[in-house]
């Protein structure tokens, strides 16, 4: 069997939990106003998963939606990738409680841990499995379940985040086919590790009294220096992606990014070249869910139908690490 030339989207899926936490909850929480978030993020509310809900629990759901649009079932997958830097466990990994709760077959299932970029690493490599024939369906999902390790007094970081999942299904183009990804492309810098982090409760400073008392277990922020990265890495990562397709801004349809703050998309728009009007935007009502971003967007576009066959369509993303990454379809 010869391996296909190129991979595609089978079919798109999320799940985002019911409770709504909106900026005027927050002033009763935190020093901060509806008027300061909008203004310096886009945010008006994000979702928050309730009590005894995982990210296991949220991932399964947004996977079975994913399987369900591409007529698929769990038994049809050979290799489930999970973006998460917030799965149920230490260990064992989420993936396995997804293919458990899922009931999959015994095949390749493991976690990826690149922050917002989570979603975005998963499809690169999905994409190589399926380009090579070593797989021939692979679940890709990416969830978060970060209001549980916000502090939830510091008014920096926990207006920003959300809770939630999106997954999508990967498989090969056949013959007459119009949608294909046409490229991703990942990048990693490790020297702004520690501008985004959380830095206690792994192997450097395990969990203890004391960093449980300097409050070291939630996500910690230099917030001006990942406004930077973002907005000059999001838009090279567009920029390469285009080049390498060979194709400009004017033709991009749809840039399906991720959803952090509007601030960082207006500066992506400006260095890429795509207007804003092209730019799909739910932040104002999710928030940031970090790897669950893109998918969940791209899912909410589709069945939305504003993306059609033929169409071309530019996903991008960055979280701690410094992890960052584009991807480009031809949708269909
Ligand atoms: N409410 C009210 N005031 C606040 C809040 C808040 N929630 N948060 C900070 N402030 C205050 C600060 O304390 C500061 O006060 P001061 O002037 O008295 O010291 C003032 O607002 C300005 O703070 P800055 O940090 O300069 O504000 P900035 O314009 O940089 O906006 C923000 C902060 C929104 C965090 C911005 O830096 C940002 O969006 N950075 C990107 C971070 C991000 O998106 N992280 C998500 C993960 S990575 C990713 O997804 C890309």
């Amino acid at each position: 069997m010869t391996a296909p030339r190129r991979s595609r989207l089978l079919g798109t899926g999320h799940y985002l939990p019911a409770r709504v936490l909106s900026n005027s909850d927050l002033e009763r929480m935190v020093d901060t106003s509806d008027a300061w978030i909008v203004e310096r993020t886009g945010i008006r509310e994000r979702r928050i998963a309730a009590e005894g809900e995982c990210s296991s629990d949220m991932a399964a759901e947004a996977a079975r939606r994913a399987l369900e649009s591409a007529g698929l079932k769990p038994a049809d997958i050979d290799l489930l990738l999970v973006g998460t830097i917030s799965a149920d466990h230490p260990m064992p990994s989420c993936a396995a409680l997804v293919q458990k709760k899922l009931g999959m077959r015994n095949v390749l299932c493991v976690d990826l841990s690149a922050a917002c970029a989570g979603w975005l690493y998963g499809l690169e490599i999905a994409d190589q499995y399926v380009r090579t024939g070593k797989a021939r369906r692979v679940l890709v999902v990416g969830v978060e379940l970060l209001s549980r390790v916000l502090d939830w007094t510091d008014r920096v970081t926990c207006v920003l985040f959300g809770d939630g999942a999106g997954a999508a299904v990967l498989g090969p183009q056949e013959e007459g086919e119009t949608g294909a990804l046409l490229g991703t492309h990942c990048f990693l810098d490790g020297g702004l590790a520690g501008a985004l982090c959380i830095p206690a409760g792994g192997s450097a400073r395990p969990a203890s009294h004391a960093t449980v008392d300097a409050r070291e277990h939630y996500v910690k922020m230099q917030g001006q220096e990942i406004f930077k990265s973002a907005v000059k890495n999001l838009a090279s990562s567009c920029k390469v992606a285009l080049e390498e397709a060979k194709l400009t801004a004017a033709e991009v349809d749809w840039v399906v990014p991720h959803q952090a703050n509007l601030r960082i998309l207006q500066g992506v728009s400006d260095r890429v070249g795509v207007p804003m009007a092209r730019f799909y935007i739910n932040l104002d009502r999710v928030g940031n869910t970090s790897s669950a971003s893109v998918p969940i967007a791209l899912d909410e576009a589709s069945r939305a139908g504003l993306l059609k066959p033929g169409q071309v369509v530019l996903c991008c993303a960055l979280g701690a690490g410094i992890a960052w990454g584009s991807a480009l379809f031809r949708w269909g």
